[in-house]
Parts: structure tokens; sequence; C-alpha cells
């Protein structure tokens, strides 16, 4: 399925919160606000797929693997630091109404 998902937060919460990671529509994934703006992105590095949720960290903009040191871009997933050579994906987010959306 396609299309605008509601995960049943608002940007406050989860600014409040810190990024939560869970799984939307079957894709695991990590939404959050960053100083920047919403982001959501898929909850695996593209380096040997460990989850951001539990071997990474989100500091400013950039995601952390905390397995091998990469790091990634929150809002284009392009790589920022090796040993990844491959873009995370990232899905674009927005609040409407006081909800964050997804769109996958
Ligand atoms: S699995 Fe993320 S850097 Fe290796």
């Amino acid at each position: 399925m396609t299309g605008w998902v509601a995960i049943g937060l608002s940007a406050a919460a989860l600014e409040a919160a810190g990024p939560p990671a869970g799984e939307v529509e079957g894709r695991y994934l990590v939404v959050g606000q960053a100083d920047a703006g919403l982001f959501a992105i898929e909850d695996m590095c593209s380096h040997a797929a460990c989850r951001f949720s539990t071997d990474g960290e989100i500091d400013g903009g950039v995601a952390i693997c905390n397995c091998h040191g990469s790091e990634f871009d929150l809002f284009t997933g392009e790589v920022l630091a090796p040993p990844a050579r491959e873009a995370i994906r990232v899905f674009q987010v927005n609040e409407s109404s006081g909800e964050v959306k997804v769109r996958l």
C-alpha cells in the first residue's frame, strides 16, 4: 500500500519523546523531529542492515549507525561517512490536523 499514513503522534509529541521506531504498513521506520524539520527514515542501515533504533542514533540532521560508523543525511538519505556506500531510504513526512503522516 502506498500513500500518506498517520503514525498516531503529533510533531510536538515526537519532539518531546524523541524519535520513535516502529512498523508502519509493514515497513520499519524511525520518525522524528530534527532542528530542520520532521524526518522519516527506514530503520535499516544500507551497509549491513543494523537498525538505527537499536544500534544507532540521531544527531542533528544525521543518522549515525554505531555498528561500523556510517553516517547518513536524515532528509536525503545520502551517505555522509563510510563504510556504507548506498543511501538509506527516506520518506516524505508532514503534519496536518495535529497528526504526523508518512508517505509510503
Ligand atoms: S551496518 Fe551500519 S555501518 Fe555497518
